[in-house]
């Protein structure tokens, strides 16, 4: 398996990917908004003798906290196709994904997602709790890239327009 930025010519079958993992067309609509929008920043893609098995996106959000701004991505959608979940992708595709925004100077990554999964990379549902999102919650996770960017802090995550169709009802398991 190797890992590497994503090109034009990926986004059909990632958007594919997203609806095979997901049983959803949101995440692969998602995907192609925010590639459109040029907000696709950070998109890598795993692929396995030539077939993209995996993909994760971060795209850039504004973190108002206090007087201060934090330059914040969203981490979403991340999917593995079926067949090839539970091996590793999912994980090396995320470690590769912040290792990428820390080089970046990214200051901080906010995740929708399972606390059980997204945990061991270090999200915190807690340290989000400060912060108003229309996606607030258990599931609301964030990871400091830059310690003390969040951490105390209370504020506002203001995503890109692309995610406003998923926070106007939407379902919002699965980012
Ligand atoms: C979630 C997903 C991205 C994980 O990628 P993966 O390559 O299958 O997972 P990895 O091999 O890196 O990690 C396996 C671990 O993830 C856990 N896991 C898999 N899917 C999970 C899910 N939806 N929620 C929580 N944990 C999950 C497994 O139980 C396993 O846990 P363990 O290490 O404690 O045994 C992938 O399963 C997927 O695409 N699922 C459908 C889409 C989705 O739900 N995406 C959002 C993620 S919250």
């Amino acid at each position: 398996m190797d890992i590497k930025a994503a090109t034009a010519a990926d986004l059909a079958p990632i958007s594919k990917l997203h609806d095979a993992a997901f049983g959803t067309p949101h995440e692969g609509r998602l995907v192609a908004d925010l590639t459109h929008s040029d907000l696709a920043v950070l998109s890598l893609v795993a692929r396995e003798n030539g077939t993209i098995v995996g993909h994760i996106l971060f795209s850039p959000l504004v973190i108002d906290v206090d007087d201060d701004t934090v330059m914040g991505l969203a981490l979403a959608p991340l999917a593995v196709l079926p067949p090839h979940q539970n091996r590793g992708i999912g994980t090396a595709l995320t470690r590769a994904g912040l290792v990428a925004a820390v080089q970046h100077d990214w200051q901080a990554v906010i995740v929708l997602g399972h606390p059980s999964y997204y945990s061991r990379f270090g999200f915190s549902a807690t340290l989000a709790q400060g912060f108003e999102s229309p996606f607030a919650g258990p599931y609301l996770m964030a990871l400091e890239l830059i310690p003390g960017a969040l951490s105390g802090r209370k504020g506002k995550i203001i995503y890109p327009p692309p995610f406003t169709a998923l926070a106007a009802g939407e379902p919002q398991n699965a980012l």
